[in-house]
């Protein structure tokens, strides 16, 4: 059995105000069309996926690495999406999974499902529809005795079908036949486009097995406005918190929060609220992230105390039991067990020993005007208050540093450094 998907992504989203496509937008730290094209890449009984697109944002599908793209010109609808598709890919699968782009699918059951009832009841045209308390903009399902007889977009609705609730996610699964008899489907007088929701009437006219499932899992909704974005960024959110917690991570206040959607964090893990964690961010058990930190492409490890107010940027390693206090700025460091940084400093490019502590307002200097130079600093060592450490430097194990010194030669171990003006006092 060969399934071939087809993700549309051709549209010139004229609903959406932006200089950019509204697919190549992210939703929870992911290309809107990701959740798509990841989960029909992962699916195991889909053989090819394509996505279709125009010729202005083909070079920017290609440069993002999207390479099975299969181009519409004109854009004449989602019928016509589909006409042009087989006439430039000769259809050789048995079932063609339809999809679109401006739609994500967050849950792989939903796929699963519809794809085994499609291919076991040898359903020809089978429409993925489900129940909206408020259809408004959707195509909607019209049944008669069980029976599917057409999809009505939202402008050809009378004011009666309008109150239907149940519509069309856009997702179909079409045998090779029923995707052929996309050639006849006819402009639509009001849209000025092809429909492919006409398919439906075309497929019963010619006695195909015509179907609909209804989704029962997460609700499937379409991108046509920033504000949808909006509601959709909401529930992707809302899964992606629900889906934490139930592996035991606390929130204080999950809607207060952002976690993109590739966080590994463990159980036992607390997040106050107001927190906001980016792409690739992995938090260790025991740890707390305190309000107004911001996190991404980090490490945490197991029982650390982060912020609040802490900023832990690309690149950094944040062993166990490290405290990071608030004002403070880590930037591709590598902090060792039970380091402290508790107030109001910038370690950046850095590696800092075990145990050590960094006094207030400490600071790596590690931009020269050209390049970045690393600070290297030992294991127990003590780095007094508003320090202002000039890289490339070394500062060995159990070294201290006296407050208000500026760092410009490496420190042996066990000495300490005192790198200020002597205080004077004279006669008033
Ligand atoms: C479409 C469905 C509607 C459904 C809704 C679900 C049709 C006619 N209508 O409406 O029944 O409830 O999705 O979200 O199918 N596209 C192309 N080429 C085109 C036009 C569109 O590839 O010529 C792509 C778009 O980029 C988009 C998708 O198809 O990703 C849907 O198009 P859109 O114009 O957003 O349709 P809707 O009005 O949302
Ligand atoms: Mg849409």
């Amino acid at each position: 059995m060969k399934i071939c998907a087809i993700i549309l992504s051709a549209g010139n989203s004229t609903r959406y105000i932006s200089v950019k496509q509204k697919v190549f937008h992210e939703l929870s730290g992911k290309k809107l069309i990701d959740f798509n094209v990841d989960l029909l890449n992962k699916h195991k009984d889909i053989s090819a996926s394509y996505i279709v697109t125009n010729k202005g944002l083909i070079n920017e599908f290609l440069h993002l690495g999207y390479n099975n793209l299969s181009i519409q010109n004109p854009i004449n609808g989602t019928g016509g999406a589909i006409k042009q598709f087989i006439s430039n890919n000769k259809p050789n699968a048995n079932y063609y999974l339809i999809c679109l782009g401006d739609t994500p699918i967050f849950n792989k059951k939903i796929l699963d499902n519809f794809i085994k009832k499609s291919t076991n009841q040898k359903i020809d045209i089978n429409v993925l529809g489900q129940n909206l308390s408020n259809p408004t903009g959707y195509g909607r399902l019209i049944i008669e005795g069980k029976i599917l007889k057409s999809i009505i977009e939202e402008k050809n609705c009378s004011l009666d079908q309008k109150n239907i609730s149940l519509v069309n996610t856009g997702i179909f699964m079409l045998s090779k036949k029923a995707i052929l008899l996309s050639n006849n489907i006819k402009k639509d007088r009001q849209k000025k486009e092809y429909l492919l929701t006409d398919l439906i009437k075309i497929g019963l006219e010619k006695d195909l097995k015509v179907s609909y499932s209804i989704n029962s899992y997460e609700k499937i909704m379409g991108v046509n406005t920033l504000e949808e974005m909006q509601i959709l960024q909401d529930q992707s959110q809302s899964i992606i918190k629900k889906s934490l917690m139930s592996k035991g991570v606390q929130f204080e206040s999950p809607l207060t929060t952002f976690i993109s959607h590739d966080a590994h964090i463990d159980r036992d893990v607390k997040i106050e609220s107001n927190v906001v964690i980016r792409s690739n961010v992995i938090i260790k058990s025991g740890s707390t992230i305190k309000s107004f930190s911001y996190l991404e492409d980090c490490k945490v490890g197991k029982d650390c105390n982060i912020g609040p107010f802490a900023r832990i940027r690309p690149g950094s390693s944040i062993e166990d039991n490290v405290k990071i206090g608030n004002f403070v700025e880590i930037k591709k460091s590598n902090l060792k067990k039970g380091v402290k940084v508790n107030h109001l400093s910038y370690i950046g490019d850095s590696s800092v020993g075990l145990n050590t502590n960094i006094g207030a307002g400490t600071i790596t200097c590690n931009y020269d005007g050209k390049k970045k130079n690393k600070c290297i600093i030992g294991n127990n060592c003590f780095i007094g208050s508003n320090t202002s450490i000039v890289a490339p430097i070394t500062i060995a194990n159990k070294a201290y540093v006296g407050a208000g010194s500026v760092i410009t030669k490496n420190i042996p171990s066990n000495t300490l450094a005192i790198a200020r003006v002597k205080q004077k006092h004279l006669k008033l």
